[in-house]
């Protein structure tokens, strides 16, 4: 495998049985990621797609296939292995940005430094650069609550970029949002690529999205290909 493929996966399927429902979300996925390349995943609701992001950050277990990401086989990692990847390799920014209202902002992008263990004058050095990297500079204590969606989109992509993380994974990050400040987030995420060649992963069930993307995929019914639609 050629060093600079990140994320790989061959015929990777995830079935849920949920009582009497039984699902294949995902039914023989292959996928080639390159370091540095923004890829967009197209779809309609689902089709397998925060499934198949969730596998690429450790969260949730294929019942076949091979998941490797930055070298690591996911198989092959225990429940701390993959609590390591989480905290070190990928960031991943879940649909509903899971942020905590109790907390501040400051605090919300302070936690995955405090659970990987770093110094407090450390963790606040780097909670202030990448606050003003994002464009959240002033915001430290205000709570979620008080943002705006593009605001709170920003600060889940602070949280997950505080650990310098080498992968982005983001679920449906401009669902929530007005198609300009879609924008604005879309072009983040490419300064984000551009600054510190990060590999993204961006989800959208939102055609218009893949244009901000350097290649997109179609998901459908778990099965990934190519994106034609767009051509
Ligand atoms: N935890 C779960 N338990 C049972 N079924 C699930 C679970 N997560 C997802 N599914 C089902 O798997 C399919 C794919 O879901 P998902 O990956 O969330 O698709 P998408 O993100 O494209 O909307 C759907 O039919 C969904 O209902
Ligand atoms: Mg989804």
């Amino acid at each position: 495998m050629s060093m600079d493929i990140t994320i790989w996966l061959r015929d990777v399927w995830k079935t849920y049985v949920d009582g009497e429902r039984v699902v294949t979300a995902l039914k023989g996925v292959n996928l080639s990621v390159k370091r540095g390349e923004i890829v967009g995943i197209q779809g309609p609701s689902g089709s397998g797609k925060s499934t198949l992001l969730k596998i690429i950050a450790g969260i949730e277990r294929p019942d076949r296939g091979d998941v490797i990401v930055e070298g690591y086989n996911l198989n092959m990692l225990d429940e701390n292995g993959l609590a390591m990847l989480r905290n070190t390799v990928v960031g991943y920014i879940p649909q509903d940005l899971g942020l905590i209202e109790e907390l501040t902002i400051y605090e919300n992008i302070e936690l995955p430094l405090l659970i990987a263990g770093m110094p407090r004058n450390e963790r606040r050095a780097r909670v202030l650069s990448v606050m003003e990297y994002i464009g959240l500079k002033g915001k430290e204590k205000a709570k979620p609550s008080r943002l705006s969606g593009g605001e709170r989109q920003r600060v889940a992509i602070a949280r997950a970029l505080v650990n310098t993380p080498t992968i982005i994974l983001a679920d449906e990050p401009t669902a929530n949002l007005d198609w300009s400040n879609a924008v604005k987030v879309l072009e983040l995420f490419r300064k984000i690529r551009d600054d510190f060649n990060t590999t993204i992963i961006i989800v959208s069930h939102d055609p218009r999205v893949m244009k901000y993307t350097d290649r997109s995929l179609l998901m459908c019914d778990g099965f990934l290909s190519e994106n034609k639609l767009l051509e």
